[in-house]
């Protein structure tokens, strides 16, 4: 008998669905991205947290949150208390987009349809894992997790029920804190940053 060809066999649960999204047309975004960055972490995750979308050394790598917000974030999920390889990191939109500008790759904010293109993916991580704890950071993944347009700032640091069951926390993205020119008010949105990620830990 002849062997199944494995490499046209896709995968059952997350690692097909990973699979399948490395060849995403959804949007244009493909064409200029280096690869797909696809979500991370354990299946049964009980927190997922859900960022906007690869950065240039994410989209180098293929591995999401791995630059200087990623860095960032693992420090302060450290400080509180939680193991990055505990938790399922994702972002909203799979892709990076970004304007060339010499030897640069300066990252653009996606818009509503490539979010809504790519929500397809988010949807299925989301099913697949069931987080009890689903973390928008940032506006983007805000609003691909809630179909309302609300305010960052009204939800805040606070859980809310979710269709699904679970809870949604809302808090600010990584990246926002690095463009923070002041140092004082740095260090206050850094702590505020760390009590949401302390609270998240309380609730997981
Ligand atoms: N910013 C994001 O939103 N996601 C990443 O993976 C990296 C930076």
């Amino acid at each position: 008998a002849m062997a199944t060809p494995k490499a046209n066999v896709l995968n059952e649960g997350l690692e097909g669905v990973r699979q399948a999204a490395e060849t995403c047309t959804r949007c244009p975004l493909y064409c200029n991205a280096t690869q797909t960055v696809f979500g991370e972490g354990p299946e049964n995750a009980g927190t997922m947290l859900v960022g906007e979308q690869p950065g240039d050394q994410e989209d180098l790598t293929g591995r999401p949150f791995v630059g200087p917000a990623g860095k960032l974030l693992e420090g302060v999920l450290s400080d509180v208390g939680l193991k990055r390889d505990r938790l399922y990191v994702t972002n909203a939109v799979k892709h990076f987009k970004f304007e060339p500008r010499g030897k640069r790759r300066i990252h653009q904010k996606p818009n509503m349809s490539e979010i809504k293109a790519c929500r397809w993916w988010l949807t299925q991580e989301l099913e697949l894992v069931r987080p009890k704890i689903v973390v928008a950071m940032g506006a983007t993944a805000l609003s691909s997790l809630v179909e309302k347009r609300y305010k960052l700032s009204d939800l805040r640091g606070e859980a809310m029920e979710r269709e699904d069951g679970g809870q949604l926390f809302v808090t600010v993205h990584p990246s926002y804190l690095l463009r923070i020119p002041d140092q004082g008010k740095k260090r206050e949105e850094m702590q505020r940053f760390r009590d949401d990620l302390a609270k998240i830990r309380a609730l997981g």
